[in-house]
Order: C-alpha cells, then sequence, then structure tokens
C-alpha cells in the first residue's frame, strides 16, 4: 500500500511490526493484549497523541476528551491511535515555575516518540511552556507532528464587565492593596477570572506561543485561536487526527516546515500580536532545534518594522475569544502579510500548502480588535532589545506594555537579592523608594531563580500604590508573565548567579535607561565595578542532586533560550533497532 510517498513497508513502526523475526512476533502479542487485531493496525500509521492533560492543569482538563476527537479522525483516515501521558506543566500550580521543567517536557516527548513505534504524532498543549516543550521534543525527534492548541479559555466576566486572567489579576489586587476594592469584590474575581477549560485568554505566552506554533506552520490553519470549548475546537481536533495520518504517508517531517524563514515569520507575528516576552526565549530554543540561527538582535530588528495588529491585554483591550470572532491569527496573518517583508508566504506548513494559500481571503470582521497597519496600535512592536555594560548579553523589555514617560529614565537602584528579600522589605518605608527608584531584583535567573520564575513584573510598594504610582522601572535576571505589564526590564544576561553585571549593583547606583537607543546602563566606572567583581563571590550550586542538579549543569542563559547545551546541539542520536 502507498499513499504519497511512503509504502507501508516504509512506515516506522514496521519495524516493530514487520518480518517474522522472535521480536516481531512478540510485539504482535502484546498488540493483542492490548486489545488489537493485526488488521487493526499493520499497514497503517501508528500515531502517537502526546497528551498533556493532568488532574492539575486546568488549561488543558478538556485535553483527554478531545484526544478522542484526534482519536476518530486519525480512524477515518486510515491511521491507529495510541494516546500517551506525557509530562503536565501547569503555571500556576508547578513550583518553582514549570520552566524549570520546558526542557523535561521536551526530553520526555523526545525519547517518547523515539522509542515506541510512532509514525506520526498529535502533540496537545497550550498552557505557557508546552507549546515549546512539545515542538522542541518533536523537533528532535524528526517524525511528522502537529501541533493541537489547547485553545484559550472563554472571557472572564465580573460585575456586568470583562476579565482577562493574569493581566486583571495583578491589576486588582493592586486595587486590593491600594485599599480601593474589599473581599466581596475579590470572592467575584476569584469566580469570574477563569470559568472554562482552556489556556488564558488573554495575549499572554499560552496565546502567544500557540500562535506562534500556528505561524511556524506547525498547527491546522487558525488552529490557535478556537477557544477551547467551541465546538469548533472539536472539530479541529478531528481534522487534525485526518491530517497527521496523511502526514506520516508524506513523510512531511517538522524539519521541512522549522525553516529561517518559518521562524522569522514566527517572531513577527509574535510581534504583531503585542505578545508575551517568554516567546524570545522559548523561539530561540526552538529554533535551536532546528539547526536555525535566531538571535535577540533578530527580535530587535523585526519589532521595528512589525507594527502592532492586535488589540488584546494587556497591551490592548479585548481577549482571546474576541480575536476568535474577529477572524482569528488567519485574520491577522492576512493583515500582515500585507506589510511588506513580514512574512514569506511560499513556505509550506503541516497542510503541505503554502502559508500564502491558508490565508487567503481570511477576513476581519472587527476591525478594533485586528487592525490593519495603518490603523495599528502602535506602528512598531513594542519589544525592545537592551545592551550595555550591565546586559551584555542583553536584556529585554516590552515597552509598549510600560509607561511611555519610563522609556528614558535615570535613577538610583534599589536592590533585592533574592525573591524572598523583595517580599519582606518592599513595602518598608525605611527603603525610601521612589517613584524614580530602579528597583533591582537578582538571582531569579535560568540558575539564579532556579528555573528564570516569572518574578520580573516587582511590586510596587503599597505606599506608592496608594499615591497613584502604577509604573517604574523594574529590573531583573527573571522573566514576567506574558499577561503583566510594566517598565520591567527582564532576561538581564548574563544573570546575576553566574557573576553578570547584575551581581555587582548596589543599592543607591545610578542606572540609566534608554528605550530609544537601546541602551541599558550602570553609571559606576570601570574601575568600580573591577573591585567589585574582584570581591563577588560566587553562590553555592542550588542543588546537588537529581533533575535540578542536571538542570543545573546544562542549562544556558536567557539569550541562548535556556535548553540544555547536549539537547541543543547537533550530533548523533541513532534510532532504536526493534528487531
Ligand atoms: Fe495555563 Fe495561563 S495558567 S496558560
Amino acid at each position: 500500500m502507498s499513499r504519497g510517498q511512503a509504502t507501508t513497508a516504509e512506515l516506522r513502526s514496521e519495524r516493530w511490526f514487520g518480518g517474522e523475526g522472535l521480536r516481531a512476533y512478540s510485539h504482535g502479542t502484546r498488540m493483542r493484549q492490548l486489545g488489537a487485531d493485526p488488521a487493526d493496525y499493520r499497514g497503517k500509521p501508528i500515531i502517537a497523541i502526546v497528551n498533556t492533560w493532568s488532574g492539575m492543569n486546568p488549561c488543558h482538563m478538556h485535553l483527554r476528551e478531545r484526544a478522542e476527537q484526534v482519536k476518530r479522525g486519525v480512524w477515518q483516515a486510515g491511521g491507529f491511535p495510541v494516546e500517551f501521558g506525557v509530562a503536565t506543566l501547569s503555571e500556576t500550580f508547578q513550583k518553582p515555575t514549570p520552566m524549570l521543567y520546558r526542557n523535561l517536557l521536551a526530553m520526555d516527548t523526545e525519547e517518547l516518540l523515539r522509542s515506541y513505534p510512532a509514525d506520526g504524532a498529535v502533540l496537545m498543549g497550550g498552557c505557557d511552556k508546552t507549546t515549546p516543550a512539545l515542538l522542541m521534543g518533536a523537533a528532535s525527534a524528526g517524525i511528522p507532528a502537529i501541533y493541537l492548541p489547547a485553545g484559550p479559555m472563554l472571557r472572564g466576566s465580573y460585575r456586568g464587565g470583562t476579565l482577562g486572567s493574569g493581566t486583571d489579576l495583578w491589576k486588582y489586587w493592586d486595587d486590593k492593596r491600594a485599599g480601593l476594592i474589599g473581599d466581596c469584590e475579590l470572592a467575584d474575581l476569584a469566580s469570574g477570572i477563569a470559568r472554562s477549560p482552556g489556556h488564558c485568554m488573554t495575549m499572554g505566552t499560552a496565546s502567544t506561543m500557540t500562535s506562534a506554533a500556528e505561524a511556524l506552520g506547525m498547527t491546522l490553519p487558525g488552529a490557535a485561536s478556537i477557544p477551547a470549548v467551541d465546538s469548533a475546537h472539536y472539530r479541529n481536533a478531528t481534522a487534525t487526527g485526518r491530517r497527521i495520518v496523511e502526514m506520516a504517508w508524506e513523510g512531511l517531517t517538522p524539519d521541512k516546515i522549522l525553516t529561517g524563514a518559518a521562524f522569522q515569520d514566527a517572531v513577527a507575528t509574535v510581534l504583531a500580536l503585542g505578545g508575551s516576552t517568554n516567546a524570545v526565549i522559548h523561539l530561540v530554543a526552538m529554533a535551536g532545534r532546528c539547526g536555525v540561527p535566531l538571535s535577540l538582535d533578530d527580535f530587535d530588528e523585526i519589532s521595528r518594522r512589525v507594527p502592532v495588529l492586535a488589540n488584546i491585554r494587556p497591551g490592548g483591550q479585548y481577549l482571546m475569544e474576541d480575536f476568535y470572532y474577529a477572524g482569528g491569527l488567519r485574520a491577522l496573518l492576512a493583515q500582515l502579510a500585507e506589510v511588506p517583508g513580514a512574512l514569506h508566504p511560499d513556505r509550506i506548513t503541516v497542510t503541505g500548502r503554502p502559508l500564502a494559500e491558508q490565508i487567503a481571503g481570511a477576513e476581519v470582521y472587527n476591525e478594533d480588535v485586528i487592525r490593519t497597519a495603518p490603523t495599528a496600535l502602535a506602528p512598531e512592536a513594542g519589544l525592545a532589545v537592551l545592551r550595555g555594560n550591565l546586559a551584555p548579553d542583553g536584556a529585554v523589555i516590552k515597552h509598549i506594555a510600560a509607561d511611555p514617560a519610563l522609556h528614558q529614565h535615570a535613577g538610583p537602584a534599589v536592590v533585592f537579592d533574592g525573591y524572598r528579600q523583595m517580599q519582606q522589605q518592599i513595602n518598608d518605608p525605611a527603603l525610601g523608594v521612589t517613584p524614580d527608584s530602579v528597583l533591582v531584583l537578582r538571582n531569579a535567573g535560568p540558575l539564579g531563580g532556579p528555573g528564570m520564575p516569572e518574578y520580573g513584573m516587582l511590586p510596587i510598594p503599597d505606599y506608592l500604590l496608594a499615591k497613584g504610582v502604577r509604573d517604574m522601572v523594574r529590573i531583573s535576571d527573571a522573566r514576567m508573565s506574558g499577561t503583566s505589564y510594566g517598565a520591567c526590564v527582564l532576561h538581564v544576561a548574563p544573570e546575576a548567579y553566574v557573576g553578570g553585571p547584575l551581581a555587582l549593583v548596589r543599592t543607591g547606583d545610578q542606572i540609566t535607561l534608554d528605550v530609544p537607543e537601546r541602551v541599558l546602563r550602570l553609571d559606576v566606572s570601570d574601575a568600580e565595578l573591577g573591585r567589585r567583581r574582584a570581591a563577588w563571590q560566587p553562590p553555592p550550586p542550588r542543588y546537588e542532586r537529581g533533575y535540578g542538579a542536571l538542570y543545573s549543569e546544562h542549562v544556558t542563559q536567557a539569550d541562548k533560550g535556556c535548553d540544555f547545551g547536549f539537547l541543543a546541539r547537533a550530533g548523533r542520536n541513532p534510532e532504536p533497532d526493534p528487531r
């Protein structure tokens, strides 16, 4: 049997089940134990449904049911579906941060696909790090794969208005701290802010990365914008199941889709969406798995020529449900394609067809939600890469989500050596924090955090909030939730924990931020910094055993994507011989 390019004998799973040897016989006996006769699976692509469902991951609580719709599509197309559970990364519950475990899920996915008889894979995820992890693993495994985004949850609802997950949590918590709302309001908020399955419905990291996956060409067209509970999500799952069977026959592997042009387009898309700063780290890591050079400078360069077209919180006004009704990502990509040089319309996607075909005719149904270049929220995307003696390897700021008055700012540092210290001291008036102060948090990077937690939106002291201060310059080697906002300089590299210049800052030092000039500078003489460096003592390793030790020994810095060096590099990694 042959469809597309592959014959039955060429199916990868045939290495397990083909031939007359003992192993093939043994594998057949255990397939019968699973309840499958040879007629069920022989000569058919075996499709691994890689499911990040968990009872402790509310963003993925519908994925067990949705896997059944994927299986329906696989059966329809003549494949044999098999569901696998893999690690689940719940942004809410997993500590110290799911970022510590992104590479673990990537390894889990790669090794699962490599070591089992899979001819193709449907990857099911959505909550923040899940998307890059699954795609990194699938790219390294190198078998046909398609991503099925979990979809955003419905709009939040609160006293006749809407709520955005994350974004409004931070906003109303500040209102509570400022004494503007009380327990009754908080109780209503708690019930209304996350009221359906699905990932965060603001343009946080989840929506950013699922949209990036679609822009990369790794989902069916339009998949990233469909709300998790919409019937279109069920239908997309079935269509995804059908398509992966065809991809297995066609031998359409990720390397044919995840090209340099695809990553350039994903960066442009993320920026046009006003997406999360976390995308910088994840896309750099994903590109590294594909052998595609992608640097911080690419983000800065593309940011200067791509307008912000999506009016979605936290940078804009609406939520992902509104975005879907307005036409979704296909409509946004159609608008982005009108910007000269923004997209590469000829590259192929999981459909096997050019991107241009997939977005042709996509209409915008609400021009306030999805803008055109002339009506863009901002003529340039709102992300800048900063450099200077405080961040020799770079730092990022999403200045579209910051008070413009702070884009150029110089002020005295108030330094915290860690998150706990910051929590304990931030509201102490004795610190003398003023609106001009620059809050500095260090030892919150890839190693120092550990796992580079989302501590980067440092809280403004209560006594300043009460005076109406809502933004200040904040600098850290941490990340920031995609749903956060403010003049937060993030991802300072190298991090303080490995002796980056952030480790040398002292309270009272003057720091200069100049976004238009892309500068982050510690206004201290080189001689004085040299003295401080000579006195600096490296901290002991956070972990002496376990996964944390593996992570600590191999994780790269933020500007390199925080992948493990041994996963990011090219090299021999033979397929198993199941016979
Ligand atoms: Fe899962 Fe926000 S907590 S996407």
